[in-house]
């Protein structure tokens, strides 16, 4: 099978690495990929996605897979499919599930989901009205795509008021914001659920946890996630039951009632408040770190499991899983992520420990190569992976191969998979 991956992150990465261990797999393509991907496959320089589908044409590529959101809510799987390709991922319509949470949220509404109380407005004076009826804090969000940025949780009304005026008059994040959601507050903790969908039946992946901020102890700034670990215990049978029947059936009925039947992956951000789980937020695509940590816990054939669901054949197919921890460490350049940072070289070394050789890898993410050389670019630049047969013993193996890592300005919490070890 010739796969193609849309994307260019840790990610993809870790699609591409698990692909590689599948034996039906004989060629991976990246447009764009990374510095590193390259040795896992080839990358290709096209941005078009016309362009694409045609060299996806060409090379008879047998499934696409897309990472990233942009490209998903650009249209990307229409294009492919209306040109016969079998690609895995939503289509524009569907993808609005992220791309607008005016749009999510009434969706949720419509059918009964449960999520926290709000109203959507384009109207200062409405949010306003709504803002002086909620106890605080208060959370705005903007409508559209903000990459992670568009929520503002306020202690305050004022606060609240301020945020909504800021983002309503486009001075906060453009077009994005210019319609908004105002939502009460939901005191909880959080929980990242991944359903791989076929339009009408769906697989769900072990629980995961991300870890949004910055620094230990959940500070800074907010950013693309700096870690994750996968499987949870804050989960258990009768919390996976109620997110089944009242979160993911619904939606993939909601969604085929629609006519929007939804194909791809639900990566479904909930809040567990006394037990019940509350729909913060869909994602329409693998959470990046959260993919890095999944895919090494998937047994069976990762090529079998997405053609699978990019043709609609999920119903009787049967996930085989490794029952093992995987924790991972996210590996930041020394401005993210507040602004750029100038490249630097990455040195690795080899693990000395053959344990934590055979136990861990490293996805690759902001990084370039110029004369075999890796360079730290920006962003998040790698993860550091370690499986493990508990989370303690993944967690270590996994800040172990972080020692094995150097350039300059690297940046990482210490502290991933607190949660799990202090319950
Ligand atoms: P979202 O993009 O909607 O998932 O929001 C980003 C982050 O903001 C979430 O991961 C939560 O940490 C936080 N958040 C969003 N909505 C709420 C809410 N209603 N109550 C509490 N925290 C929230
Ligand atoms: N790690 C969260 C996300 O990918 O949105």
């Amino acid at each position: 099978m010739q796969i193609l991956i849309i994307g260019s992150g840790g990610r993809e990465y870790s699609i591409a690495l698990a692909l590689k261990q599948d034996p039906q797999v004989s060629k991976i393509y990246f447009a764009p990929g990374n510095g590193a991907t390259d040795d896992l496959g080839e990358n290709i320089a096209i941005k078009d996605y016309d362009k694409l589908a045609d060299f996806a044409k060409e090379n008879a590529i047998d499934l696409t897979i897309v990472g990233p959101e942009d490209p998903l809510s650009a249209g990307v799987v229409d294009i492919f499919k209306s040109r016969g390709l079998v690609i895995f991922g939503p289509s524009k319509q569907a993808a609005q599930l992220e791309s607008s949470k005016v749009f999510m949220k009434n969706f949720l509404a419509r059918h009964a989901i449960p999520t926290a109380a709000y109203i959507q407005s384009d109207d200062f004076s409405k949010a306003n009205a709504f803002i002086d009826s909620l106890q605080t804090p208060i959370v705005i969000k903007a409508d559209g795509l903000c990459a992670g940025k568009g929520v503002i949780i306020a202690q305050s009304c004022d606060e609240a008021k301020e945020a909504a005026r800021e983002m309503l008059s486009g001075e906060r994040f453009g077009e994005a914001g210019k319609h908004i959601v105002v939502e009460e507050f939901l005191d909880g903790y959080e929980l990242s659920v991944f359903a791989l969908c076929d339009g009408k039946d769906f697989i769900v992946l072990p629980a995961a946890q991300d870890h949004k901020k910055l620094l230990d102890h959940d500070a800074g700034p907010n950013t693309g996630g700096m870690g994750a670990y996968a499987p949870t215990p804050l989960i258990d049978t009768t919390l996976y039951e109620k997110i089944k029947n009242r979160v993911i059936i619904p939606t993939l009925q909601g969604m085929q009632e629609e006519n929007n039947p939804f194909e791809g992956v639900l990566f479904i951000g909930l809040m567990i408040v006394n037990g019940e789980p509350i729909v913060l937020e869909y994602n329409v695509r693998f959470g990046d770190p959260e993919c890095e940590i999944l895919m090494p816990l998937i047994k069976s054939s990762v090529s079998e499991l997405f053609y699978s669901a990019a043709t609609q054949n999920l119903k009787n197919y049967t996930l085989q899983l490794f029952h093992k921890y995987a924790v991972c460490v996210v590996m930041a350049s020394e401005n993210y992520p507040y602004k750029s940072s100038k490249p630097s070289e990455i040195l690795l070394n080899e693990p000395l420990d053959t344990q934590i050789n055979a136990n861990t890898h490293i996805c690759f993410a902001g990084v370039s190569r110029e004369d075999e050389k890796l360079f730290a670019t920006g962003g998040r630049v790698l993860a550091c992976v370690g499986l493990g047969d508990s989370i303690q013993e993944a967690r270590n193996r996994a800040y172990e191969r972080c020692g094995d890592v150097h350039f300059a300005g690297k940046q990482y919490r210490s502290d991933i998979a607190y949660q799990a070890l202090q319950s």
